[in-house]
């Protein structure tokens, strides 16, 4: 199922936007954006097919269609250990507008949330976006423990939110356990909401193990609210869908009255959520088979960058992303890319604020969710252009 020739790269460089096949010039690699080359489970398309056969596609509920609850909160029921209610749970069309509508919900102007540094850059804009203040806390890509004295620290008066990513996009850290009790303690005792951005928590490789925090205990359950999608397990980013989960009646309210799906302002397509409920239920086998894929691939690319000079790049324990440290190459970020880009044709994400936040200078992220063919022509040209 993840071969190079299960790849139709025609297709990708008609439809894979966002920085990927279809915007980079004849023969550039686009290891950008993480979006998978191949081509999704076949169980999805035909869910699709089955529904639009009656050509009805009338309004659907604001809240989601009945089996698309029913599926997602047997999934954190069953996957997650979370006691998710279908009532308490509502589609967003996607994880990306999910957190914006948590911050939209529970932070005004002047309210500070803590976002990671580096992170994907959604947190921040989400946060920003509402009149509040992003605060960065550093969780370097190293060794190092999580610094949960200085966390503490940067919460004052203003705080209201922690946002969460786990596994964490760029660095591919899984938190522990012990490490999300220590940050589930805290927003308790500030009374803070948690945004745990779960998308990436199928793409954990062994022998981590991913743990929602909101599993914790009903203390620190109380004080979040869960986000994830399904663009990055299942390959369904153009479907633009994904999941806000609520703990709680109150946390629901707030949420679903600033999503703006009673007004049919915003609401989540009905073909989206049928394609997620074939997912959940049928596609089991194939994300199996996609995550082994990709242990595969990590490895082939984390040995291939570690053999650059200059190059530096630790093992992700999740996310299909590898980040690898340049400094040593004597460039930016940014010239790094530019120089990859224009003489060795291959696109990768600079290290830019714009991206990930300042913590991420000094680093390149490229995406590994390809076949081994690419992987291996995307290091070989990298590699004879920094020899040069
Ligand atoms: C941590 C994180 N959250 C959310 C998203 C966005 O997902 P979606 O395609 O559902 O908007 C991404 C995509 O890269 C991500 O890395």
């Amino acid at each position: 199922m993840f071969e190079n020739h299960t790849i139709n790269f025609d297709i990708l460089k008609q439809r894979a936007f966002n920085l990927r096949w279809a915007t980079v010039p004849e023969g550039v690699i686009p290891l950008t954006a993480a979006d998978p080359d191949f081509p999704s489970a076949p169980e999805i398309a035909e869910a699709i097919i089955r529904f639009t056969k009656d050509s009805y596609l009338s309004y659907g509920p604001p809240a989601g269609l009945p089996e698309f609850k029913e599926s997602v909160a047997r999934f954190f029921q069953e996957k997650r250990q979370i006691p998710a209610s279908p009532e308490l749970l509502f589609p967003v069309d996607s994880a990306a507008f999910g957190i914006y509508v948590i911050c939209k919900a529970f932070l005004k102007g002047g309210d500070e949330a803590i976002v990671f540094d580096p992170v994907d850059f959604l947190f921040r804009y989400s946060v920003e976006n509402v009149g509040a203040t992003a605060v960065p806390f550093a969780i370097p890509p190293t060794d190092a423990p999580v610094d949960f004295d200085r966390l503490e620290q940067l919460i004052g008066k203003n705080t209201k939110m922690i946002c969460l990513c786990n596994p964490l996009n760029p660095t591919g850290k899984v938190f522990t356990k012990e490490e999300l009790t220590c940050i589930g303690e805290l927003a308790v005792r500030h009374n803070l909401i948690i945004l745990s951005d779960e998308i990436w928590s199928d793409i954990v490789f062994k022998p981590h193990l991913f743990t929602s925090i909101a599993s914790i205990n009903e203390e620190i359950r109380n004080q979040t609210v869960t986000v994830t999608g399904y663009s990055k397990s299942y390959g369904l980013a153009g479907l633009r869908i994904g999941t806000v989960v609520a703990s709680n009646t109150a946390h629901y309210e707030r949420l679903f009255e600033a999503s703006l799906h009673t007004s049919t302002i915003h609401g989540a397509n009905v073909l989206s959520q049928i394609a997620v409920v074939a997912a959940l239920d049928e596609c089991g086998y194939w994300l199996d088979g996609f995550v082994s894929h990709l242990q595969n691939m990590r490895d082939l690319i984390t040995t291939g960058l570690n053999s650059i000079e200059g190059f530096n790049c630790r093992t992700p324990e999740g996310c299909y992303v590898a980040f690898t440290d340049i400094k040593a190459t004597g460039a930016s970020s940014a010239e790094l890319a530019t120089r990859l880009f224009n003489e060795a044709k291959v696109a990768v994400v600079p290290g830019a604020k714009q991206w990930f936040g300042e913590g991420a200078e000094g680093y390149i992220r490229m995406s590994f969710a390809t076949s081994e063919d690419v992987i291996t022509e995307a290091i070989s040209r990298i590699k004879q252009t920094l020899n040069r």
